[in-house]
């Protein structure tokens, strides 16, 4: 099952700088939101903020039942109950350099869940055949290629059997061909019905597999709505030339 996500006036400020300023954003749960915008116009901060590793300042986020608050009030239960339920993904992968694929994805149901380890490995072998890399088990994340050990990320992110994927940019450090094969994972993903928030510059991926797009800018969302509105009729001046600029 997944889960609805709620901001409500969402500010973060870093010293004097605000960051996010007054984000409101509904995400039902089963949704495909890409969130796009400049560089620094705040998409890793609000990612971050959903997924309880940034405070915030005012503002509320509700992930399913749980509350994070701003000021650093919100209980660690429910930081670590928002944590879990969301898995967060990188462009540089992060994997564990000195476990293998497999290990990699059972670190933590073992260690979190407490499955015992054959039903970790048994988790682990149905998560690698899903990501399409039955045959890499045992391979070390040096011996990966970049879509391969994203895969891989994406797996271990799934063994936590998330309500939902926060994914910051992960197609972003990958070739062409390997980008495809990535995105058509989350592809699949998204017709498994999980709810997926993509930080993204991929706008071909946006058009054709997000319900939704939010236009990040200084802080501020300046346009959301269906991919085929939002990018084929933008509505400012500066989201026509922010598209026209990662269009090339
Ligand atoms: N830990 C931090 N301390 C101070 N400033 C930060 C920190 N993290 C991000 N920022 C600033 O917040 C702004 C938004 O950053 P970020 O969310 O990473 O943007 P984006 O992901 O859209 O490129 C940037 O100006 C960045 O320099
Ligand atoms: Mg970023």
């Amino acid at each position: 099952m997944s889960w609805p996500v709620i901001v409500r006036n969402l500010t973060k400020r870093f010293g004097d700088r605000t960051v996010l300023d007054g984000v409101s954003l509904t995400i039902p749960p089963g949704e495909t939101v890409a969130l796009i915008g400049p560089s620094g116009s705040g998409k890793s901060t609000l990612l971050r903020c959903l997924n309880g590793l940034n405070t915030f300042d005012a503002g509320e986020i509700q992930v399913g039942p749980h509350r994070l608050l701003p000021g650093g009030h919100s209980s660690s239960g429910a930081i670590a109950q928002v944590r879990r339920a969301f898995g967060m993904i990188f462009q540089d992968f992060q994997l564990f350099p000195h476990l293998c694929a497999r290990d990699n994805i059972t670190e933590a149901p073992m260690r979190v869940l407490g499955f015992p380890v054959q039903r970790a490995h048994a988790q682990a072998a149905a998560l690698l055949e899903r990501v399409g890399l039955s045959s890499h088990a045992d391979a070390f994340p040096q011996q990966l290629s970049g879509g391969q050990k994203q895969r891989v990320a994406i797996a271990r992110a799934l063994a936590m059997e998330p309500r939902g994927l926060l994914c910051d940019e992960i197609t972003s450090a990958l070739d062409p061909e390997l980008k495809t094969e990535v995105l058509s994972v989350l592809e699949t993903l998204k017709r498994d019905g999980l709810t997926l928030i993509l930080v993204t510059h991929e706008i071909g991926f946006a058009r054709r597999a997000a319900d939704r797009v939010v236009m990040l800018c200084d802080g501020r969302i300046l346009e959301e709505g269906p991919p085929a509105e939002i990018l084929e009729r933008p509505k400012t001046e500066r989201m026509a030339l922010f598209l026209k600029r990662v269009l090339g």
